[in-house]
């Protein structure tokens, strides 16, 4: 991995759904460099292109127009066909977790690593060592039915670590869990990201979820999706429970609000 890995650069990108029926302009010339190791948030309504934003930036839907380069390299081909390289430098997690059923924790965390050759004692360590780093040393062989939901998150986000990425992407991750389970996520992605640095681009509609963890939040506004406004969030790192009865983050909150049309 070179030392800039982890940038993402997005040029002029729009997409459009064209199904038999209907023609969807879901985002229009987005425009957006990421640095590395930088905690991006996408911020924005149901509907106006976050997801379809993220699976463009992940190889998963390629643009109708513009490019999107991976460290300096185009992630899709003029085919638009993603590169297995670029692939091989990003991570993946959804709302659902999608952990399969008959295999232990662990083995759901190595899953990545077993379709890369690895070992098992090396894929058994590394996956050991990522479910300990979210707390999960003692569930470790243990099925995913045994667990709580923030729990299968947590696992889903250690798969998506396994190989090593230096561009973790996420979809509304913590979507499905309660408030208070979400408070707890949101401040362990905090530690799995200050650990050790890599790029994060995560999709949300929650407004304190935003305004918590991002370096930057990116406002989209719907039909198309485009870009409405970039927040810099100033306060220090590692945020806490206090972050978030400070005055900045409130005002930051009421601001988001008024992008959003909710003030
Ligand atoms: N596969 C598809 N085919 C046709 N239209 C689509 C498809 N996926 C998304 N769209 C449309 O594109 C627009 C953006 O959808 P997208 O799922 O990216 O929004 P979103 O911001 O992620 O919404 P949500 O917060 O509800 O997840 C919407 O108008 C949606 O109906
Ligand atoms: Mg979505």
């Amino acid at each position: 991995m070179g030392a800039r890995a982890g940038t993402i650069s997005i040029r002029g990108l729009s997409k459009t759904y064209a199904t038999r029926r209907a023609r969807t302009e879901a985002l229009r010339g987005i425009d957006l460099e990421i640095a590395p190791g930088e905690f991006i948030v996408l911020l924005g309504r149901s509907g106006c292109g976050k997801s379809t934003l993220l699976r463009a930036l992940g190889g998963l839907l390629p643009p109708s127009e513009g490019d999107v380069l991976v460290d300096g390299r185009p992630l899709y081909d003029a085919r638009g066909r993603a590169d297995d390289g670029a692939l091989g430098s990003l991570g993946f997690v959804f709302q659902e977790a999608n952990l399969l059923a008959w295999r232990s924790v662990w083995r759901n965390i190595a899953l990545p690593l077993e379709v890369l050759g690895v070992p098992r004692e090396e894929r058994r360590a590394r996956a050991m060592a990522l479910a300990a780093s979210v707390g999960l040393e003692a569930f470790a062989e243990h099925l995913p039915r045994a667990l709580s939901g923030g729990m299968r998150q947590r696992v889903a986000i250690c798969r998506a670590l396994a190989a090593d990425p230096s561009v973790l992407l996420l979809d509304e991750p913590f979507g499905a869990l309660d408030a208070m389970t979400r408070d707890e996520m949101n401040l362990m992605l905090q530690d799995v990201w200050m650990r050790e640095r890599r790029t994060i681009v995560l999709v949300t509609h929650s407004i304190a979820e935003a305004a918590f963890l991002a370096d930057r939040i990116v406002v989209l506004s719907p039909h198309p999706g485009r870009i409405q406004r970039i927040v810099e969030v100033g306060y220090p790192r590692p945020r806490s429970a206090t972050t978030m009865r400070e005055p900045a983050f409130h005002d930051l909150v009421d601001r988001l609000r008024l992008d959003l049309g909710e003030g």
